[in-house]
């Protein structure tokens, strides 16, 4: 048994990760070297694989928090409601932020953490996202940065959860049916 099986379907590779990763790092170098001390704000929990790689390639000065935020609620489908369940806490007022997350769906997750860091003063605030989904989306808003396109299905894997599992996996998937029946 492994968890691995519990995929119908692997859309990112192991190696498409990699390559994601070091692309959108070298992206990111050109436009931020000379930036002073950005702020690298992951997603919790979904980013945690996502920015471990990425920046594992960044080699500017830079200072890293988190934030927690809910959307979710176990199942597979997006809820209209944003919670901040954890704040960051370094100041943002005047900073440079890139925001990494996992995954962009309808945007309303990334909208909300974006206007309130605006609202905080954050003099830029820039999105990187492994995956898009654009064909989902419900704000008027586009990550700058991003690894793949795909359509609409439920994934699992790098960051990405059913029921807070999977994230550890080290690809992107569609999980079998018999996974995720009663929340379909
Ligand atoms: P959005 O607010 O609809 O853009 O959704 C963003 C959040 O929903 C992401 O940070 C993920 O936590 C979660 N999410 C969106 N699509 C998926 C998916 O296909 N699998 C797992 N989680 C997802
Ligand atoms: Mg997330």
């Amino acid at each position: 048994m492994k968890l691995i099986d519990d995929l119908k379907e692997i859309l990112i590779t192991e190696e498409q990760i990699d390559s994601a990763c070091l692309s959108l790092a070298k992206e990111i170098t050109n436009d931020y070297k000379d930036i002073e001390l950005p702020i690298f704000l992951g997603i919790l929990k979904g980013c945690h694989p996502f920015m471990t790689d990425l920046l594992r390639h960044i080699d500017f000065y830079h200072q890293v928090d988190y934030m927690s935020v809910s959307s979710y609620f176990g199942g597979t489908k997006s809820t209209n409601e944003v919670k901040i369940v954890k704040d960051m806490t370094l100041e943002v007022k005047d900073r440079d932020i890139v925001i990494v997350e996992d995954i962009v769906e309808s945007g309303r997750t990334i909208k909300e953490v974006k206007d309130l860091l605006m609202f905080r003063g954050a003099k830029t605030v820039e999105i990187v996202s492994m995956i898009d989904k654009p064909t989902g989306r419900e704000v008027d808003l586009m990550p700058k940065y991003k690894g793949y396109t795909l359509g609409l299905n439920f994934l699992i894997g790098y960051g990405l959860d059913y029921n807070e599992m999977y994230r550890n996996i080290r690809v992107i998937g569609i999980p079998k049916d018999e996974i995720i029946k009663g929340d379909k």
